[in-house]
Formats: C-alpha cells, sequence, structure tokens
C-alpha cells in the first residue's frame, strides 16, 4: 500500500528521515513531484549536505526556484551559515542591547559572546521560512528532506535549545528591568524586549506545529537490512519521547521477484527483515518501494518512484500489495 494521507488538506508539512543512504531525498523529492500534480508544493532541504539539486539533475541553491519542467514545484535548500548571519543582522542591535544594559561584560566580552554559534538557530531559522510562507498561504504543501537520524532529531528539539538560549536572555534582562523599575518607578519594554517576546512565540510556534499530527507528519524511511531496523527503531522512539508520532514507514531497495539466483537470496533475506519491521512496528502503516537497476535521478525517475512511493492506482502497487500482504 501506498502512503497514504499525503492529499488531506490540513496536512501542510512533511518531512522524511532515517539513516543514511536509505532513500530519505529520493522519498521526499519524488513526493514532491507527485504533490505538485494537485498542489502547490515547496520542497526544501536542511542537510548541510544538499542534494536536492542532484536528485532533480538541477541547480536549486538557498533562495526559492521554480523546478524546471514541473508546474507548481519550487524547491529551496537552506544555507545555515546564511540564515544565522541574517539573523545576528537582522537583530544585533537588540541582543547587543540585552548584553550591554544587563550584564557586566564590557564591549570585547559582549563581541566574543555575539560571535560564538547560537544553538538550534539555524534549525529554528528553516522552519522560521516555512512559517512565514505558511502565514502567507504561499504553498498547500511543504515537504522536507532531512539529513541522516541524529541531525533530524537534532532539527526537531533544537527549538527546545534555543529556547534555553531565549530564557537565559530573559533572565538577565528581567533583572535589569527590576532594577529600572525599582530605581525610577515604571519600566517601558523597549524593542530588546519585543525581539525576546517574538523569538519566545516563535518557537512555541514551531513547536506547537511540528507536534501537530494533522498539520504535520514525520515519515521514516528505512531498508530491510539489520543495521536500519535498529536506527529506525531509535528514531522512532526519540520522536515519541519528543511528542512526534511517525504513523508510516517507507521499506525502500526490495527487491522484486525473480529468476535470478542472486536476487532471489537476496530477497529471502530481505522477507525475514520485512517480517521483522511489520512485526516490531506492528502500529505502522508501511510501503514497500522496489530497488531499481539504476539510481534514481531526474524528472522521469523522480515521476515514477513518486506514483509507486504515494499514487494508489501505479501498476507496481499492486506487486507491492502482495509483498506487503505477506
Ligand atoms: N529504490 C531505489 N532503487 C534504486 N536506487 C535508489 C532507490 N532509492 C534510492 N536510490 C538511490 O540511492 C542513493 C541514495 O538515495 P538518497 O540520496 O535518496 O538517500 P538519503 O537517505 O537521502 O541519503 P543521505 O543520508 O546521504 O542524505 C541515490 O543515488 C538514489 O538515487
Ligand atoms: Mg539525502
Amino acid at each position: 500500500m501506498p502512503l497514504i494521507g499525503l492529499k488531506e488538506s490540513a496536512l501542510k508539512l512533511i518531512l522524511f528521515g532515517g539513516k543514511g543512504g536509505v532513500g530519505k531525498t529520493t522519498c521526499a523529492v519524488s513526493t514532491g513531484v507527485f504533490l505538485a500534480k494537485e498542489f502547490k508544493t515547496l520542497l526544501l532541504s536542511t542537510d548541510p549536505a544538499h542534494s536536492i539539486s542532484d536528485s532533480l539533475g538541477q541547480q536549486i541553491g538557498d533562495s526559492i526556484k521554480e523546478v524546471k519542467g514541473i508546474k507548481n514545484l519550487w524547491a529551496l535548500e537552506i544555507n545555515a551559515d546564511k540564515a544565522l548571519s541574517e539573523f545576528k543582522t537582522e537583530y544585533a542591535k537588540e541582543i547587543r542591547e540585552i548584553l550591554d544594559t544587563s550584564t557586566n561584560l564590557d564591549k570585547d566580552d559582549i563581541e566574543s559572546v555575539f560571535s560564538l554559534s547560537i544553538p538550534g538557530l539555524d534549525e529554528v531559522m528553516g522552519f522560521k521560512t516555512v512559517l512565514n510562507l505558511m502565514d502567507k498561504g504561499e504553498f498547500d504543501k511543504y515537504i522536507i528532506d532531512t539529513a541522516p537520524t541524529g541531525h533530524a532529531l537534532r532539527l526537531l528539539t533544537m527549538p527546545q535549545l534555543l529556547d534555553g538560549w531565549i530564557k537565559m536572555l530573559a533572565k538577565i534582562r528581567w533583572k535589569y528591568r527590576y532594577i529600572i523599575k525599582t530605581f525610577s518607578g515604571r519600566y517601558v519594554p523597549d524593542k530588546a524586549d519585543d525581539f525576546l517576546l517574538n523569538m519566545k512565540k516563535m518557537v512555541k510556534k514551531i513547536g506547537e506545529l511540528i507536534k501537530d499530527e494533522n498539520r504535520c507528519e514525520f515519515i521514516g524511511v528505512t531498508i530491510p537490512e539489520d543495521m536500519a531496523i535498529q536506527e529506525t527503531s531509535r528514531l522512532i522512539q526519540s520522536l515519541s519521547d519528543y511528542g512526534v508520532e511517525v504513523k508510516q514507514l517507507v521499506i525502500n531497495n526490495v527487491m522484486e521477484p525473480s529468476d535470478c539466483k542472486f536476487c532471489r537470496e537476496r530477497r529471502k533475506e530481505q522477507e525475514k527483515y520485512i517480517s521483522r519491521i511489520k512485526k516490531k512496528f506492528a502500529n505502522l502503516k508501511t510501503t514497500l518501494v522496489f530497488l531499481r537497476p539504476r539510481e534514481v535521478k531526474g524528472m522521469n525517475d523522480l515521476n515514477t518512484f513518486g506514483l509507486q512511493l504515494a499514487s494508489q492506482s501505479d501498476l507496481q502497487t499492486s506487486l507491492a500489495s502482495k509483498l506487503n500482504a505477506r
């Protein structure tokens, strides 16, 4: 059975995640190609080693570009360094003001604190881009191609870390407010306070979006091999601890029935792992995708892959259904 629910109008954000090399980018990009037939879709990559461009066979980069050859599909490869420097340029005055008025740091110390990286900021900036576009109703669907497991978890849990950073700034700001209020009798919030409040609101909004199962879905991608299953298990558990329930799992690289002896052997081995996956993740819906003789690259391949992955009507689906039924 193919992936379900992708066309639900409430579902806006779809993330694909899993172990390195299992087919996350291929699933994300081909789902984008598939959904663009009916929805205005934006494909985003938060993987520092961007491969959307390679998969599509065209250069994307860090500003939203229309994908050539596919109507309604747009893509963006988020550049974390650029996002960080834009953030610092936009809010430099406010952050410096907080550190300057509320701490004993001298100018040099403030500059060195300011030049440190801010935990979780690049991930948050990625989501901020999505939230801003969502607020404006720019796209119907947003699909995120994440980096391998550890990074995907980072992506989802980093807003919490940034929240810690904001709280730290808020705390030192609060002391400043207290002193001003004590001596002058009143305190008028300024731009630095607005900045803290807005950041807090944004992190909260991101957390709400990620955990809202109607608006956001995290789809696991795995292959029928022992190490991949173990890593999938850890990923699903960590996501669940964080409040994100994975409901569907793609099992990629499944061998098609064949007369070749080598392929039969591989398939036999895979069947063992496929039944293990089904037992281990009995409450998840699984979608099998066949291993192709060549890598999946360019529009034709992506289109076929997308149909097998997400379309109810594709011929391949009936074959996959047979395997699924075992
Ligand atoms: N079903 C398949 N049949 C044949 N080749 C596939 C299949 N799925 C993916 N591939 C190929 O396998 C390679 C790895 O796929 P992909 O880049 O999607 O994996 P990934 O999980 O995103 O990897 P990374 O963790 O490095 O980001 C690519 O060359 C892709 O074309
Ligand atoms: Mg990838």
